[in-house]
């Protein structure tokens, strides 16, 4: 299942999912549940949950298309986004360089509808960068980061505990962590025997505890459309922590 995220198709969906309006997600001429509206701009909603203060770098893993590398860049000097998909990388890489990405919202069968992404507005693109790469075998030369996003990935890693065996030295002292996930454990992503013994919090606080304090914990839905008609609702678990 590693590669979904290079096909065009997926590519199309991130891209409306990080860049799309409400109006291109849910035309206003359907109406909508609360629900639905309540779970748009999930990539701007999580960034916004680091402290407010300016901060010098930032690290967003698992970063599909850009957009909450982007929304980083907003109170961080610098941030560095990674993804394993050369397909999105592409996308933010052109997004950054100040080019409009055109895609296919698949509306039904062969009907499809042209939209554009554009960097958000008020973003300084001279603060990101987008780099392909395995959140599981980082660089060791990445250095220390005040800052660190990791949205829905844990659970798409063939060995997660690779990665939070890391999160300590990425950390500067009193640096934020920001990990969501739907805890949505597939075996076309992670070997069972990978998987968390028992609930993903707990299993989470058993690896980051030692080292972190859990400030928050919560729920962040999203919403992911397939196609006119179908989409994804989900219900992540956004935890946030502070490194001692
Ligand atoms: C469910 S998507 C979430 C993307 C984005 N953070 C969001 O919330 O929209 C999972 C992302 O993790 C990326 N990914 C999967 N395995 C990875 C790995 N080993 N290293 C870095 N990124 C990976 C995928 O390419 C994809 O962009």
């Amino acid at each position: 299942m590693g590669d979904i995220y290079e096909d065009p198709g997926v590519l199309a969906e991130y891209l409306l999912f990080h860049y799309g309006s409400a109006n291109e997600i849910l035309p206003p001429e359907v109406g909508w549940p609360a629900g639905m509206t309540e779970s748009l701009d999930f990539a701007v909603r999580t960034p916004s949950r680091f402290s407010r203060s300016q901060v010098g770098r930032g690290l967003d893993l698992g970063c599909a298309v850009g957009r909450s590398t982007f929304e980083m860049s907003r109170s961080c000097e610098q941030v560095t986004g990674i993804d394993f998909s050369h397909a999105f990388i592409g996308a933010a890489n052109r997004l950054r360089e100040g080019h409009q990405e055109f895609y296919e919202r698949l509306d039904e069968a062969h009907h499809k509808t042209t939209l554009r992404a554009v960097l958000p507005e008020g973003i300084d693109p001279g603060k990101s960068e987008f780099l392909q790469g395995d959140a599981m075998q980082l660089p060791d030369d990445l250095g220390t980061f005040d800052r660190v996003h990791a949205a829905n990935l844990i659970c798409r890693l063939t060995d997660p505990e690779l990665l939070l065996a890391r999160f300590p030295d990425l950390l500067n002292p009193g640096g934020e962590l920001v990990l969501a996930t739907p805890c949505t454990w597939l075996e076309g992503f992670t070997a069972p025997e990978k998987w968390p013994a028992g609930d993903t919090l707990t299993w989470l606080k058993d690896h980051l505890g030692s080292q972190f304090e859990l400030k928050a914990c919560g729920d962040e839905p999203f919403l992911i459309r397939e196609t006119a008609r179908k989409f994804q609702w989900t219900r992540s678990m956004l935890t946030v922590w502070r490194k001692s």
